[in-house]
């Protein structure tokens, strides 16, 4: 029976504390089943899913393996999915991913593996799916099967349109599909345009699934999954009815289900002035009145009855949050000095602040608080930009080879020679050579990512000079984590948390801007977030962390809603028109954004879209009216060092 405040959810869903918990909770599930069939002498059939996902569970897997003598000789394994295709050996396939990420690291026999080939002639391809599927049954039928979801709703690579019974088979990716894979295989082109998939109809045959999701990017997804009417045009949501199937999500995969977004609708709901803003600004959006025309008959009409009972009269209601709202609005980012602070977001007192923006890649302040970056500096605050990571993973080739044929041409006019060693000219020769002599599978030189990441800090440079930032006030600390690693495979050390507590300990800083702490935590942006909570740790008792306050952004291409604003920075039109400007600098940027892929449109686009539709949110719950607003949120720092 699904517990009240589920009963818009048609399969059972847990939001667990995070991504680790719940990987701990799958794994120790899957270790039970091997160890229990390992007793009884026989094998555990496991269907296992690759991207980033899974990792955590992979990990614990590994670790159970390592420190509790999990073994896996009694395990046979079945991967959803493989690109059609890519080679066993291509970094990109899902082969080479299943052996980096577990079975080198465990004890299960080579012949236990299958993994669809990617690499077989057409004409092969339909018999030996239903071998595949046919091995299934034979081994037993799939025990356990893990599952990610895409954001097209995919299972496997089971694409909208794919049907209940479908077999195994050669698919096409959707385009969404392949401009998320763009990152790994350095540009969409090279994302391959098939790949061989379970079929849904093979995945409902398992006796046990278990679908795990985390991040922000998923929480529509999800909720159409769990909340929606089946369909074939969102293939996890054909999981509903399957009698063994359970989602694994964190908090953020979980902030479109109406448990979450609506809890008044499912049950009863603790009136604080947190829940009570959400439900009067929700209501505002809904019946299209600012708030200050709400009336007893909104409140009623739409669930909110139990609130005017508690907390109401309507009237009562609306002031309290109307004025609320109104604070949240400053042009003052990082306080106004000599004036009464009691009802705005930022202290007066110190001023000037130092204020630290982190980015996790050379263009994620700007775009994201490009605005208030140039207010503060304006305002007197010593403001620094770090970039957290090189970025140079972004940049398509094109660019660098711009950059070196510019290096090469320079070195021709002027003669410039660098005495005995090589010359500016010919060391640009040499990586022009290494970039035009790569296989699409190659991953890029030391010397070419180096060269990418001066790409990326000269677009940042750029966009901080049109904002009227100093050179000297930017920092890129290249973090070492992202410098050896690759995507879905980045390991972290000390020496990444070192970095960042020298630079928190050299600015010692009043205000930090940051986002990334709703982020996939595999993504970059959300490792970066995680290094800084660890570096936080060990600053944590510092005199200066007292008076320091943490502000997010949400990321690049997304804003927060409303209800969780608790800084509000306006922009005047000609605000607004010098960040767009700046925004045009990062041009590595192009068509590297999953948000753009419903528009294709560019990333100034977005950035001007966002801004302006958060000023219009405001207006219409009965603001006043801006051209365009940057918005934050507050973070406790107690919250960071859990
Ligand atoms: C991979 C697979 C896919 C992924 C999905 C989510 O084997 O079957 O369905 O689970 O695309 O990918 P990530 O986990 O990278 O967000």
């Amino acid at each position: 029976m699904a517990r009240e405040e589920e009963q818009f959810e048609q399969i059972p869903t847990e939001i667990c504390q995070d991504s680790e918990a719940a990987a701990r909770i799958v794994a120790g599930e899957i270790a039970e089943l091997i160890r229990e069939r390992a007793e009884e002498k026989r094998n555990a059939v496991l269907g296992l899913a690759t991207g980033s996902t899974p990792l955590p569970v992979y990990r614990e897997l590994v670790r159970l393996h390592k420190e509790e003598a999990l073994s896996f000789r009694n395990v046979i394994t079945f991967n959803l999915d493989e690109y059609y295709g890519l080679s066993d050996e291509h970094p990109e396939s899902y082969h080479q991913f299943m052996w980096e990420r577990l079975f080198q690291h465990v004890d299960i026999p080579k012949d236990n593996v299958n993994v669809p080939s990617g690499t077989l002639a057409r004409s092969k391809v339909y018999a030996y799916c239903d071998s595949y599927d046919k091995a299934i049954e034979e081994a037993g039928g799939l025990d356990y099967q893990i599952l990610g979801i895409g954001r097209t709703g995919h299972i496997g690579f089971n694409e909208p349109g794919s049907t209940r019974d479908s077999k195994t088979r050669l698919v096409t990716l959707d385009p969404l599909t392949r401009l998320d894979a763009a990152r790994d295989f350095l540009g969409e082109a090279n994302v391959p345009l098939h790949a061989i998939t379970m079929g849904v109809g093979t995945i409902l045959k398992a006796r046990k699934l278990v679908l795990m999701a985390w991040g922000q990017s998923k929480a529509g997804v999800v909720r159409d999954a769990v909340e929606g009417v089946p369909n074939e045009n969102l293939p996890a949501s054909l999981l509903q009815g399957h009698e063994n199937v359970r989602f694994f999500i964190d908090p953020t995969a979980s902030e479109e289900l109406i448990r979450i977004r609506l809890p008044w609708l499912v049950g009863q709901v603790e009136w604080t002035p947190w829940t009570i803003r959400k439900a009067v600004l929700w209501l505002s959006k809904t019946v299209s009145k600012p708030i200050l025309k709400l009336q007893e008959s909104d409140y009623n009409e739409n669930g909110l009855g139990e609130l005017l009972i508690d907390s109401g009269p309507a009237y009562d209601l609306n002031i309290a949050v109307f004025n609320q709202t109104q604070h949240t609005i400053t042009g003052w980012p990082g306080g106004k000095p000599n004036s009464d602070d009691s009802n705005r977001p930022e202290r007066a007192k110190p001023f000037p602040k130092r204020v630290l923006a982190l980015g996790s890649e050379p263009h994620e302040d700007i775009l994201c608080m490009g605005g208030t970056v140039h207010r503060l500096a304006n305002q007197g605050s010593e403001v620094t930009l770090a970039y957290m990571t090189s970025g140079n993973l972004a940049v398509p080739d094109n660019l660098a080879q711009q950059t070196l044929s510019l290096m090469s041409e320079l070195e021709q006019e002027m003669d410039f020679r660098k005495g005995e060693g090589l010359s500016l000219g010919q060391y640009a020769s040499v990586i022009l050579k290494n970039i035009e002599e790569k296989n699409e599978a190659d991953q890029d030189s030391d010397s070419t990512r180096r060269i990418k990441s001066f790409v990326r800090r000269n677009e940042a440079r750029d966009a901080a000079r049109i904002l009227k930032i100093d050179r000297e006030s930017q920092i890129f600390l290249d973090l070492p984590f992202y410098e050896k690693g690759r995507y879905r495979n980045f390991n972290t050390s000390s020496e990444d948390v070192d970095a960042l507590v020298e630079l928190l300990e050299k600015i010692k800083p009043h205000q930090i801007y940051i986002s990334g702490g709703l982020a996939d935590p595999g993504s970059v942006s959300g490792v970066c977030y995680h290094l800084f909570c660890e570096a936080m740790k060990r600053v944590r008792g510092k005199a200066w962390v007292k008076h320091c306050r943490v502000w997010s952004y949400r990321g690049v291409g997304q804003e927060w809603p409303l209800h969780e604003i608790d800084m509000a920075v306006p922009l005047s039109p000609g605000e607004l028109a010098s960040k767009i400007e700046a925004s045009f600098q990062y041009r590595s940027q192009r068509s590297q954004f999953p948000f753009r892929a419903a528009t294709h449109r560019e990333i100034w686009q977005e950035t001007d879209d966002i801004n302006r539709s958060t000023a219009e949110a405001y207006d219409d719950v009965g603001m006043a009216e801006y051209e365009a607003i940057e918005a934050f949120k507050k973070i406790e720092i107690e919250s960071l060092l859990d």
